[in-house]
């Protein structure tokens, strides 16, 4: 009886010391498997890399015309917002047409080295130009996100996915600290000639109400987990990619499903959350 409080002592002090030992490490087990790592991965604080692809949109000459969006909050934890219209039919050409001539492989990050890898990522992507155009839809995506503090733009590329091209399930945030994170994504369709080729969130739970049917795949055509949104031409799905305490949210995983049939092009656009960075306009 004498010695019991001794070891509950012992006990707590193994624990923490444990717990220590397991932080010191870099928390084992808790990191993101390196096959859903986010295809941008880079260390932070900032790389040069990363730094050189952050961009900011010209707020003061840029004209742009007023656009209208249809918009449907799909989930508030985590914020989904489906965008219907983000695009018009004249920019989506237009990104089509700039990514003309630029494709070449996708490529993921495996354990912070950059490879081709079909078996996750299967598509061709291209970096488009900088044009007034492109500022524009720079623009319209912070602003629909309320211009947050510190956050730029990265640099956009367009995807392209042929009949078997896909990308397999990942996040887009990977590495975050308080200085910088991939706070938010909009997965845009521009060219949906296709079969196949859905964005497939398997944590995301089906919305009771079939008016999200003509943005998501219903009844037999559901397929698989949770929740796929169709390909639709000038359509986007925005998502918070962490909490307010800057944790990942879990919920956000998805993958773009395989293409059966044409060709779907899409374009990511993410924003990056990079403490007292000063971008080029
Ligand atoms: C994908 O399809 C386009 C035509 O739609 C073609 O030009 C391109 O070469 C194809 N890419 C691959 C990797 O097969």
């Amino acid at each position: 009886m004498s010695d019991k409080p001794f070891r509950w002592r012992t006990i707590v002090e193994v624990a923490a010391i444990s717990i220590v030992i397991y932080i010191v490490l870099g928390a084992p087990g808790l990191k993101t498997p390196s096959h859903i790592e986010s295809t941008s991965e880079q260390d932070v604080p900032i790389a040069r890399a990363r730094a050189e692809s952050l961009v900011y949109p010209d707020w003061k000459d840029l004209k742009c015309s007023k656009h209208g969006v249809d918009m449907h909050i799909f989930s508030t934890q985590p914020l989904v917002i489906y965008i219907d219209g983000f695009l018009s039919g004249d920019e989506v050409e237009h990104l089509v047409d700039i990514s003309e001539g630029k494709w070449q492989k996708s490529t993921v990050f495996n354990a912070g080295v950059e490879t081709e890898d079909e078996a996750v990522r299967k598509s061709e992507k291209a970096l488009i130009p900088r044009d007034d155009v492109v500022q524009c839809i720079e623009q319209r995506a912070l602003s629909i996100q309320g211009w947050p503090k510190d956050t730029f733009i990265e640099r956009l590329w367009t995807q392209r996915y042929n009949v078997s091209g896909h990308y397999s399930f990942h996040y887009d945030w990977s590495t975050a600290t308080k200085e910088a994170m991939r706070v938010s994504t909009f997965m845009v369709y521009l060219k949906a000639d296709c079969e196949g080729g859905g964005t497939n969130f398997p944590r995301l739970r089906m919305p009771d109400d079939p008016k999200w049917c003509r943005y998501i795949q219903c009844g037999k055509d559901a397929g698989g987990e949770g929740v796929t949104f169709k390909a639709k031409e000038g359509n986007a799905i925005f998502w918070m990619n962490f909490d307010s305490e800057r944790r990942g949210y879990k919920e956000v995983i998805h993958a773009g499903m395989p293409v059966t049939k044409g060709t779907k092009i899409g374009l990511n656009i993410w924003s990056w959350y990079q403490k007292g960075h000063m971008a080029e306009l």
